[in-house]
């Protein structure tokens, strides 16, 4: 491709390392002039239709979907509008009701999935208002939809999507406190999230040092073939996403769970070669997280965490710790999933595998 790799060895690793640059960029021109509220150019919706809005459907495939839960805890919080987050390619079969106040979002990188094109096409027929929130211009998707929001994230090159994600999940927090100041949200709440919002880029740049950190837990774990990723509410879609990229690009099993529902299965998978990678900042109900933690722990299962720094109880009970700053916790998910990306690259690299062009696994899925 023409696309340079410039000082970095894989495009994983450069679009790891775009994320301040990309995360910006799904902001850039969306607050308004109060920075209280967001504002999308692109919707096409007029503000009576989007207040009239009483239920909102998520719908995409892989890391796109992990965007989407994300998404889901968002716009409850912020909006109070029930939203569902269905796989597409279920979707596209299923026969759900919706109204003509449903909104539905397909989320997609590339826009060319085939899946999500086709349970987008089958809500346009039920005469629904049908957006996508897309990074490549022009694509399929992009197209066909009634509106939407671009990413502006660039190009996307390793297969295993990395800056899609944190993109995706950026229009997604703006999408919930411009539905949200339109409902429940107050001023300063939005001026209270903008404010976090504007920060994230350099707090993105802050929590790539963590890179050597990771670099080294990695050198300790690779060879290991079964991984946990266990989080809570806002880190729970993260854990998932965290085992889909080991999946994809090292191809160790692993799997991602909410860490409390663990007990109801994965626990038992819990022995000295199964390390969990538990995301557990401070926040939200991170002493439920902890509990979780000295579960696995008394199970004797090596426990990689991350967490925010100065964490004694952590340190305690974790056998590695990789540090990320502090943010609120809706945000958390921008900061908590870039030490996964790095750890599933490295422990690729240690096992040899292609880290850009993974076995079996194509960038967007144009068939069935
Ligand atoms: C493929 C890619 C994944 C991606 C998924 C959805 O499986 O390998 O990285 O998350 O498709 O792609 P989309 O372009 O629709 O986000």
């Amino acid at each position: 491709t023409d696309i340079e790799l410039g000082d970095f060895e894989h495009y994983m690793l450069k679009e790891i390392f775009e994320q301040p640059q990309t995360i910006e960029n799904a902001m850039r021109g969306r607050f308004d002039e109060d920075e209280a509220t967001a504002k999308f150019g692109g919707l096409n919706l007029t503000p009576q239709q989007l207040r009239r809005v009483d239920r909102i459907v998520l719908t995409a495939c892989g890391t796109s979907w992990h965007a989407g839960l994300v998404g889901e805890y968002l716009l409850e919080e912020f909006a109070r509008i029930p939203v569902e987050v269905e796989y597409a390619s279920e979707l596209r079969y299923r026969n759900p009701p919706l109204t003509d106040r449903t909104m539905v979002f397909a989320i997609t990188q590339s826009g060319e999935t085939a899946d999500t094109l086709a349970a987008m096409r089958e809500c346009k027929r039920k005469g629904l208002s049908t957006l996508a929130i897309c990074n490549v211009v022009g694509s399929s998707i992009a197209r066909e939809a009634d509106g939407g929001i671009y990413l502006h994230a660039g190009p996307e090159i390793g297969v295993a999507s990395t800056k899609a994600f944190t993109s995706q999940v950026t229009a997604l927090v703006m999408l919930s406190l411009f539905l949200g100041r339109m409902r429940h949200l107050s001023y300063q709440a939005g001026k209270r999230i903008i404010r976090s919002l504007k920060a994230m880029p350099e707090t993105i740049a802050k929590t790539l040092e963590c890179h050597d950190q990771v670099q080294e837990v990695a050198s300790r774990y690779w060879n290991l073939e079964n991984f946990l990723y266990l989080g809570r509410l806002y880190n729970f879609p993260v854990a998932l996403e965290g085992a889909l990229k080991l999946k994809e690009i090292s191809y160790i099993h692993a799997e991602g769970y909410p860490a409390a529902e663990m007990k109801h299965g994965p626990i038992a998978l819990i022995e000295e070669r199964t390390p969990s990678v538990f995301i557990v900042p401070r926040g939200g109900i991170y002493p439920k997280v902890i509990s979780n933690m000295e579960e696995v722990r008394a199970r004797k299962g090596p426990i990689i965490a991350i967490a925010c720094e100065d964490d004694e109880k952590v340190a305690e009970l974790a056998d590695e710790v990789i540090c990320v700053p502090e943010v609120e916790e809706h945000l958390q998910p921008l900061v908590t999933s870039i030490p996964l990306q790095l750890l599933a690259y490295h422990v690729a690299l240690l096992r040899g595998c292609n880290v850009d062009r993974p076995r079996n696994l194509a960038k967007s899925v144009t068939v069935e």
